[in-house]
C-alpha cells in the first residue's frame, strides 16, 4: 500500500479512512469492513461522537488477528478542550472510547477555542478569543502526552501558514501534519509548498467534496467536484470512477486523502485508487480547471458575538 514519510521517517497510509458523519452503529460496520479490505489508516475526532462505535471496530480486528502496530489511527482535540489541564483528560476520553492504549497522531482540529464542555457553540458568548488560550500552550501539553507515551506523532489541522511557523519557531517537536480541506477546487498550492518544505505531511479532508455535508455547509450554486467534464472524461480514458480520479491525484500529488465511506464497493474503489498514478498532462488538465470552491468554510464559527472569522483562518 502506498504510504508517506512523517518527519522521523515513520509511513502513514496514502488513504486512510474519514469516519465524520458517520452514525453510531453504521462507524463500527464501516470500519469494521474498511480494515477488511485492507485499509490501515482511520481518521477520528471526539467531535463526531462515534469513537465508542469505531473503538469496537478496532476491538474486533485486533481480536481477529490484527496487530495494533499495522494501523495508523488519527483521533483530534475538540475546540473546547485548548487549556493546557484539559488536553490530557480529552486525549484520555478519545483513547478509553476507541479502546487503545495509544494514538499514532493527535491533531488540534481547529485554531478556534470555545468554553469547556460545549460541543458546538450556538452563540458568540461560547467562543474564547484564540489569545486567551495561546496555541502555543495547547500544543506543549500535547508534546506532554508525547513523552508520557500516548501519542507518536502530533499535528494540527485548519491551520494557515502563519500558525505553522509559530508552532515551528516555538515549539519543542515538529507538527507531522497538517489536515486541510484539499481537492481540485481547493488545490492548497502554496500552503502545499510551505508543509513540503518543511517536512509538515499535508492530509487532504474532504477529497471528494464531501457530498453528505451537512446544511449548514451547504451554498445554494457549490460547484460538485463529480460533474467536472474534464475529471470525468480523465476517469473515462483510464477506466476509473471520477471519485478514484480524485483520490489519484491526491496521491500522485503527494497528499494523504481520508475519503469518507460507508459502502463496501466504494471503500474498495478508494483504497485502490492511490496505488494508480495520474500523468502529468492529467494533472495539468486538472490544475486549469479554473474553479475555485471551499466546503466545510467555517462560517460556523462566525455566530453574532464570536471574535472568530472564517477569513482569519484561511489566510
Ligand atoms: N479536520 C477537519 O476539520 C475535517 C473536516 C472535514 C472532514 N474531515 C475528515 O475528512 C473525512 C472525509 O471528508 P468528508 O467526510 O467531508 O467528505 P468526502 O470524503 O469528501 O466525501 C464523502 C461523501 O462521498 C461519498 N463517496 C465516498 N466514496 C465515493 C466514491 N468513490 N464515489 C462517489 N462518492 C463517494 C460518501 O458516500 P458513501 O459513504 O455513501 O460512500 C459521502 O457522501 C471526514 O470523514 C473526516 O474524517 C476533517
Amino acid at each position: 500500500m502506498k504510504s508517506f514519510s512523517l518527519h522521523n521517517g515513520d509511513q502513514i497510509p496514502a488513504i486512510g479512512l474519514g469516519t465524520w458523519k458517520m452514525e453510531d452503529g453504521a462507524a463500527k460496520d464501516a470500519v469494521s469492513t474498511a480494515l477488511e479490505v485492507g485499509y490501515r489508516h482511520i481518521d477520528c475526532a471526539a467531535i463526531y461522537m462515534n469513537e465508542a462505535d469505531v473503538g469496537n471496530a478496532f476491538v474486533q480486528a485486533f481480536d481477529n488477528g490484527l496487530s495494533r502496530e499495522d494501523v495508523f489511527i488519527t483521533s483530534k482535540l475538540w475546540n473546547d478542550s485548548h487549556k493546557p489541564e484539559h488536553v490530557r483528560p480529552a486525549l484520555e476520553e478519545s483513547l478509553k472510547l476507541l479502546q487503545l492504549d495509544y494514538l499514532d497522531l493527535y491533531l488540534i482540529h481547529w485554531p478556534v477555542a470555545i468554553k469547556h464542555g460545549t460541543w458546538l457553540p450556538q452563540s458568540g458568548e461560547d467562543f474564547i478569543p484564540i489569545d486567551e488560550i495561546p496555541i502555543i500552550e495547547t500544543w506543549q501539553a500535547m508534546e506532554e502526552c508525547v513523552s508520557a507515551g500516548l501519542i507518536k506523532h502530533i499535528g494540527v489541522s485548519n491551520f494557515n501558514i502563519r500558525r505553522l511557523e509559530e508552532l515551528l519557531d516555538k515549539g519543542s517537536i515538529q507538527p507531522s501534519t497538517n489536515q486541510v480541506e484539499c481537492h481540485p477546487f481547493l488545490p492548497q498550492n502554496e500552503l502545499f509548498g510551505f508543509c513540503n518544505s518543511n517536512k509538515i505531511q499535508l492530509v487532504a479532508y474532504s477529497p471528494l467534496g464531501s457530498g453528505d455535508r451537512p446544511e449548514r455547509m451547504r451554498g445554494e450554486s457549490d460547484p460538485n467536484l463529480f460533474e467536472v467534464p474534464q475529471i470525468a472524461d480523465i476517469a473515462k480514458k483510464h477506466d476509473k470512477s471520477i471519485g478514484q480520479i480524485l483520490l489519484s491525484w491526491a496521491a500522485t500529488r503527494g497528499t494523504v486523502a481520508i475519503p469518507k465511506s460507508t459502502n463496501r464497493q466504494r471503500l474498495n474503489d478508494n483504497l485502490a485508487a492511490a496505488e494508480f498514478e495520474l500523468p502529468v498532462e492529467d494533472l495539468e488538465t486538472i490544475d486549469d480547471i479554473g474553479i475555485a470552491h471551499r466546503y466545510v468554510h467555517g462560517k460556523f464559527f462566525e455566530l453574532a458575538g464570536s471574535p472568530y472569522r472564517a477569513d482569519d483562518i484561511w489566510s
